[in-house]
């Protein structure tokens, strides 16, 4: 067990975006309620995932992670679930057959709900009013009274997690991620683009590999990985107090787990070194990640890890750079050669989304050229530094949402921000641009490969 922790030692370190409540003793008995109820997740899973991600360290797999900048209780329906899900499953598949790779499928869902914000106050029209922290803290509307920091909003935020988590589990273990369901898995208003007709194909040749296996006896009954994948939920630690509450011993092992999610990261504004975040982030078990963006330098990167990974666990960290599209050059070698000189396995994920906030006609845009660049920029670093560009981590969703400019299939214009601009939080890719940034990923991967696979000797 970690030295001189416990669940509630980040309490007496130094903390950054903590939302004002106003009534701390509410805030405490909620606090307690949610240390009564049950976990969301098992300590197994988050062990499972740890071997997953483990495998992604070593170079033999793939991390996907994704999902909304914030989930929201206004939102909280099947159908944006579902669709989710499905987006998510179609860049999953697309990386898994046409690179050939095993995919750790990671989503931001079911508890990313609390928010870092750049400033603790938003004005308009000359009123200021606390900035909102998501769902889980306060409200969205510009209202006195929504922005006031509530702890009962744990709780609900708790229960939709729970609801969430259920229907995941569904999806991912009751049928519907069946790979004979392959082309259903296509969302309506991607049909007909180039992106829809390539995943046609795809999905073609799975379905014709899956009648091959039928017909030698290999069939969806028989073996669970073709009718059932394994899911993980992941989202910010921010929050401690709920993490806290929902931070319990393992019985098989023993340790301490977070039982909000399988996975939790440090986001880029709370990861300093001897901090609150960092402290409850080093005492528990679960595979964790740390966002990494420009102001990170090598030696600090390292303080980290001697924390955040002391026994060196491969899994155990991923490190997610976000950098922006023009400064990874800038950054990345001088941290994946720090990590490699000091011989730590960690998992390197980009986000290409963090870095690349512009505002156009008053709205928060990405443009997705700068997106694809940022993660081809990854994938050059690590060809040239001899190191596995591992992952992905993406805002995304499966509506037809109108938030990161750009896009081959049905490029979203400046002008077209406002029709259906809809997150709580960072603009994030519609289905269809998810889709054409994992095929664009996949012909990477597999570049990647064929560079390390050694030369073939011809003939017999
Ligand atoms: C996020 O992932 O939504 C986020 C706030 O990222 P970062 O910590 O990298 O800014
Ligand atoms: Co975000």
């Amino acid at each position: 067990m970690a030295k001189d922790w416990s669940p509630s030692s980040w309490r007496s370190k130094p903390i950054e975006q903590v939302p004002a409540y106003p009534d701390l003793g509410a805030l405490a008995e909620t606090e307690k309620r949610l240390a009564t109820f049950p976990p969301l997740v098992f300590a197994g899973e988050a062990r499972k995932l740890k071997k997953a991600l483990g495998e992604v360290a070593e170079g033999r797999s793939f991390l996907l992670q994704g999902g909304d900048c914030a989930e929201s209780f206004a939102e909280h329906g099947a159908d944006n679930i579902r669709d989710f899900f499905r987006a998510f499953l179609q860049m999953a598949v697309v990386l898994t057959f046409a690179a050939s790779s095993p995919v750790v499928k990671v989503g931001r869902i079911a508890g990313q709900f609390a928010k870092p914000r750049s400033s603790g106050s938003e004005t308009k029209d000359g009123v200021t009013l606390p900035s909102y922290r998501g769902d889980i803290i306060n409200g969205i509307e510009f209202d006195e009274s929504q922005r006031i920091p509530s702890p009962d909003r744990q709780e609900m935020a708790y229960r939709q997690s729970a609801a969430t988590l259920n229907l995941l589990r569904a999806f991912a273990q009751g049928g519907y991620a069946n790979l004979d369901n392959v082309h259903q898995w296509m969302l309506g208003f991607v049909s007909g683009s180039p992106q829809a007709e390539r995943y046609g194909q795809l999905a073609d040749r799975i379905s014709e590999t899956m009648n091959f296996m039928r017909a030698i006896g290999i069939n969806s009954d028989s073996y669970p990985a073709l009718r059932e994948t394994d899911f993980f939920t992941s989202h910010e630690a921010l929050l401690l107090g709920y993490e806290e509450a929902l931070t319990r011993v393992d019985s098989t092992s023993g340790e301490w787990y977070a039982t909000s999610g399988h996975m939790i990261w440090i986001g880029d504004r709370t990861r300093q070194l001897g901090n609150a975040h960092v402290e409850y982030c080093r005492g528990i078990k679960n595979p964790i990640g740390l966002k990494c963006g420009p102001s990170l330098g090598a030696d600090d990167l390292i303080r980290l890890i001697d924390v955040l990974n002391p026994q060196n666990e491969a899994g155990r960290l991923t490190l997610i750079t976000r950098f922006g599209h023009e400064k990874v050059g800038d950054h990345l070698p001088r941290l994946v050669r720090a990590v490699e000189r000091e011989g730590r396995k960690v998992v390197w994920s980009c986000d290409p989304m963090h870095g690349n906030t512009i505002t156009v006609n008053d709205y928060k845009t990405r443009p997705f050229d700068r997106i694809l660049a940022e993660v081809e920029a990854f994938f050059d670093v690590h060809r040239a530094e001899g190191t596995h560009a591992g992952g992905i981590h993406i805002e995304m969703t499966g509506k037809d949402v109108t938030e990161c400019t750009g896009g081959a299939a049905r490029p979203v214009l400046a002008e077209d921000l406002s029709d259906r601009y809809h997150t709580h939080c960072d603009p994030r890719l519609n289905a269809s641009q998810a889709l054409e940034l994992a095929f664009l990923t996949a012909e990477r991967i597999k570049k990647e490969q064929e560079a390390h696979r050694p030369s073939q000797a011809v003939g017999f």
